[in-house]
């Protein structure tokens, strides 16, 4: 039996992505029959308000779910309840403790939906009413902080009610099924391994290009940036994981063990070479898909003379033996041409062609790792286009198993939340690799706000500032887009 008590249950998140979730868990018979769902947040609202709330949320973002139906939906309004609560206020938290079902048996799996101001008085309330004994778990969202100290501050007070197995940092990204298929790509099949290195790899980039922009996060987004957004988390995640060593087994510390050495190999970079090696840039108004839209500084909540990033591109590297010299290029933003994640392995090219000087240039092997608008694996070779005389092409040879499969798509919050609620701690974020990441952010962070030049502009609808080609190109290197095939 499971609680699932989510503060932040009016919010955004709540409506767009948790809610959704539970109900595709229900519906797929995820969830065990005494599922208790409680809605909490500092509105006043009755239970059926809430159910309302709920239904809509359902609708808007649930409505493909498969195995959905308005029986269904009935069913898990049933379980539904909500829980006026004020992280201020005792009396709140005593009234909650009243409505859940405990017994021995039960895990109750709090969710902080919320800004990380009111996580700590939360958990210190949680604590103070024995909510979060036994079988009690908590999930945090990001952000964890502003930064390495500010972290560390959270961490070091959640530890003060919670121990680590108890907490569950969310990434969600950890929960998309490419992420995981990254895993097993690696660590279940022998040809790629001996490859897997400074010898055969050129480079690698992990590019996450948004077409949305700040929507309705304006203020939230403008004290946050995309470094802070999306790199600190999203990107680091993945880095670690197309890095990290072979760990000793599957079990989530053996992972997290061999992911956190990686963050903390990563090269801090001095402010000579953040200004080098880093590209920050903000959209000003373009159009996206065919759509105008407007500037980042015109957005609602956004001050007109924001100095907030939108867009950062790095070349990063991580020293040690595997990666030594290596470049791994880091990219992601709002309003880009595109909405696109994708890792791209891209292999040294072959020593000599023998095929002569016909050809044109031939762009070296890459496996392609698609995380979204699709999921794929391609692994591009060369191959020689029927008919007479050799002429070569790319071919990519797919090596994603999802059509050959009738297993059911998961979405990553769903697969997180049923994870946290089994107690899996694999796809959530220790408190080490939090810190090494923040540690690695910290320097450029700061030699951003010590150089008020370094904020390039770029047309919303593009792929970022032409910095960001140019970060590239002296190297020899080019973002995928920006290939024309020989
Ligand atoms: C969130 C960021 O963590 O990830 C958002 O706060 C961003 O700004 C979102 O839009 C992107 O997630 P996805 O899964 O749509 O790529």
């Amino acid at each position: 039996m499971t609680t699932f008590v989510l503060f932040g249950g009016t919010g955004d998140l709540a409506k767009r992505k948790l809610i959704p979730a539970l109900y595709s868990a229900f519906v797929n018979g995820r969830l065990d029959q005494h599922f208790q769902f409680i809605g909490a947040a500092r509105e006043a609202l009755s239970n059926d308000e809430y159910r309302q709330r709920v239904s809509d949320s359902v609708a808007h973002y649930a409505s493909k779910v498969t195995g959905g139906s308005p029986e269904k939906l009935a069913a898990f309004l049933e379980l539904t309840q909500y829980a006026k609560i004020d992280a201020r206020v005792p009396e709140d938290f005593e009234k909650l403790k009243g409505s859940l079902r405990t017994s021995d048996t039960n895990a109750t799996l709090f969710y902080l939906a919320t800004g990380p101001d009111i996580f700590i008085p939360v958990v210190e309330q949680l604590s103070k009413h024995g909510l979060v004994e036994g079988n009690a778990r908590v999930v945090v969202e990001k952000p964890l902080g502003r930064d390495a100290q500010s972290a560390k501050e959270i961490n070091q007070s959640l530890r003060n009610y919670l121990n680590e197995n108890q907490i569950y940092r969310i990434d969600h990204y950890l929960g998309k099924e490419m992420v995981q298929n990254l895993l097993a790509l690696r660590f279940a099949n022998s040809f790629l391994e001996p490859l897997w290195n400074r010898k055969w790899i050129q480079d690698v980039q992990i590019s996450i290009s948004e077409q949305v922009g700040v929507e309705s996060r304006g203020d939230f987004y403008d004290h946050t940036g995309a470094l802070r957004d999306m790199v600190q988390n999203h990107l680091l995640q993945l880095v670690s994981i197309v890095a990290m060593e072979p760990p000793v087994n599957a079990n989530p510390d053996a992972i997290r063990d061999e992911k956190v050495k990686v963050l903390r190999a990563l090269h801090k970079f001095t402010p000579d070479e953040v200004s080098k090696k880093t590209v920050r840039g903000q959209y000003r108004a373009g159009a996206v898909d065919g759509q105008p839209v407007i500037a980042y500084q015109a957005e609602p909540g956004v001050p007109p003379a924001s100095r907030t990033e939108t867009f950062v591109a790095i070349r990063a590297e991580i020293d040690n033996w595997r990666w030594a010299g290596v470049p791994f290029y880091l990219r992601t933003g709002k309003r880009m041409a595109s909405r696109c994640a994708e890792i791209t392995i891209n292999f040294k090219p072959i020593p000599y062609s023998i095929f002569g000087k016909n050809q044109g240039p031939l762009r070296s092997n890459r496996l392609v790792i698609s995380l979204q608008p699709e999921e794929s694996v391609q692994l591009y070779m060369k191959a020689k286009e029927p008919g007479e005389g050799i002429r070569l092409s790319d071919v990519a040879l797919n090596l994603d198993f999802a059509e050959a499969s009738n297993s059911r798509r998961v979405e990553s919050y769903e697969r997180l939340l049923l994870d946290a609620m089994h107690g899996d701690l694999t796809l959530f974020v220790r408190d080490d690799e939090l810190s090494a990441a923040w540690a690695w952010i910290d320097p450029i962070m700061l030699a951003w706000q010590n150089d008020s030049e370094g904020l390039k502009s770029y047309i919303a609808g593009s792929w970022g500032p032409a910095a960001a080609s140019y970060l590239l190109a002296q190297h020899g290197a080019a973002w995928g887009e920006e290939y024309v095939e020989g």
